[in-house]
């Protein structure tokens, strides 16, 4: 067996786990979410459900890829022998192909609406017509499909890299990137005139607009957005070196993360509001109301070209670390060379996710229990796969794994101090099992009802 590929250094693997976090489900799932659900009460709750059930679980995926030194699947073979455990990680490549395949396409617009921006065609539309533009744009499922594929090639080429030459050296790249961005058009808007309406409406909390259904989309909501479920932070977390200090990272990935998507809604909502549009208007508000936004602005058609950049970025780092699960998957279990593994996967996922780009367009009447095929993948995976796993996890390294071994894990050996491991314990013994569990079948309930 060849020595494994690994990160190089602490930067790295904290760029290349934040990268994997910090992504759409920042930029532009989490403002409109947080939009329609109470503006603060849901960042409230959201809170809550990242440090009560985020970090801990997040350090449990941690504790078993770099107890394991394998894929997901590999991982929990080797430490859970003659078991049904590895099913977790099967479970895992699964969800990595239910989301590549939805991801990618909206992934696959932020290109389009780079090349528009670039080319000029987005600037000639008229105020008011970015409804019709995007309307149009989805309609066509040549330039989707087209768009979505490209974005796959890129992934596949960073992964096809290897740990530290591609993913590594991308992250690093790219993070930075991404924050400087942000702060850029974070200033910008809140020099817009009116943001502090815009403010006022993320930070303000309205409660009359929390109910169950709150509480579990802020829970599905931060475990796709820091990346937990489905084994790629156990992936990930297989290529550490043996001095990272786990729960510490964690909690700064986990903190890097929440950050990015404030600064979203910091960005998001002053504009919004400056410039009189409702602010809930759903997942169109970054593909329709932002341009409508970016158009009204001095040096706007800029402002549009670094915000659709951003959003690019942030896709691709976490577009990757998926694809990493099921490539380091392959070329684990089956033996296949890296390259060969990364093409295998990403052609393969690409055919699910045609399907998903075209049910905006050709497929749309294709309904699966009353959701077309791209909700119902996200639907499957977001609420469903993400939860379960993440509750297998959990359940494994509380219930299933040796404690010393746990122990040794977390505070590498003994060297490090571990103040806060009885909590840890107690919380991914009892709080989050029950927690999770609970969400899960409401989960499958609700969604159910639509
Ligand atoms: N966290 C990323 C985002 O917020 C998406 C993502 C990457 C993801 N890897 C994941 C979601 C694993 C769930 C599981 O956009």
């Amino acid at each position: 067996m060849s020595q494994r590929d690994s990160f190089g250094s602490r930067f790295g693997i904290l760029a290349a786990a934040v990268g994997s976090a910090v992504g759409l489900g920042n930029i532009w799932k989490f403002p409109y979410m947080a939009g329609e659900n109470g503006g603060g009460a849901f960042l409230l709750i959201y809170f809550v459900c990242i440090v009560l059930l985020g970090v801990p679980l997040m350090t449990s995926e941690f504790v078993i890829g770099r107890r394991g030194q394998r894929n997901a699947f590999g991982s929990f073979k080797k430490l859970a022998q003659k078991s049904h455990w590895p099913l977790v990680g099967v479970m895992g490549v699964v969800a990595a192909f239910a989301i590549l395949s939805f991801y990618s396409v909206v992934a696959g617009w932020t290109l389009e609406y780079i090349v528009a921006t670039i080319g000029g065609s987005l600037a000639k539309i008229q105020q008011g017509q970015m409804g019709d533009y995007f309307a149009n744009f989805i309609d066509n499922p040549v330039r989707i499909v087209l768009w979505q594929l490209v974005f796959m090639v890129l992934t596949a080429l960073i992964v096809a890299g290897g740990v530290k030459k591609g993913i590594e050296r991308y992250s690093k790249l790219l993070m930075p990137m991404l924050f400087l961005l942000l702060i850029v058009m974070g200033i910008r808007a809140i020099l817009l005139p009116n943001s502090a309406e815009g403010l006022k409406f993320m930070f303000y909390p309205d409660f009359s607009k929390v109910s169950v259904k709150t509480v579990l989309f802020a829970l599905g909501q931060a475990f796709f957005s820091l990346s937990l479920g489905m084994g790629t932070l156990i992936t990930y977390a297989s290529y550490f070196n043996k001095e990272e200090n786990l729960a510490r990272t964690a909690l700064n990935v986990s903190i890097a993360d929440t950050l990015v998507a404030i600064l979203a809604g910091v960005v998001i909502f002053p504009a919004v509001f400056s410039f009189g549009i409702a602010p809930s208007s759903g997942p169109s508000l970054v593909f329709i109301t932002l341009p409508e936004i970016f158009r009204q602005m001095p040096m706007g058609g800029c402002f549009q070209l670094l915000f659709f950049l951003l959003l690019a970025v942030a896709a691709l780092t976490s577009t990757v670390s998926v694809l990493e699960v099921v490539v380091a998957y392959f070329s684990e279990e089956f033996n296949l060379p890296r390259k060969k593994a990364t093409w295998i996967a990403a052609a393969s996922i690409s055919v699910v996710g045609v399907l998903a780009a075209l049910s905006f367009g050709p497929l749309k009447d294709v309904s699966i229990f009353g959701k077309n095929i791209f909700d119902s993948l996200d639907f499957t995976a977001s609420n469903v796969l993400l939860p379960l796993g993440g509750l297998l996890i959990v359940v494994f390294v509380a219930w299933f794994m040796k404690p010393t071994d746990v122990r040794s894990e977390i505070t590498n050996n003994g060297k490090l101090k571990s103040r806060f491991y009885p909590i840890y314990r107690f919380v991914i013994k009892f709080v989050a099992p029950v927690a999770i569990a609970t969400i899960l079948v409401y989960s499958i309930f609700v969604g159910s009802l639509g």
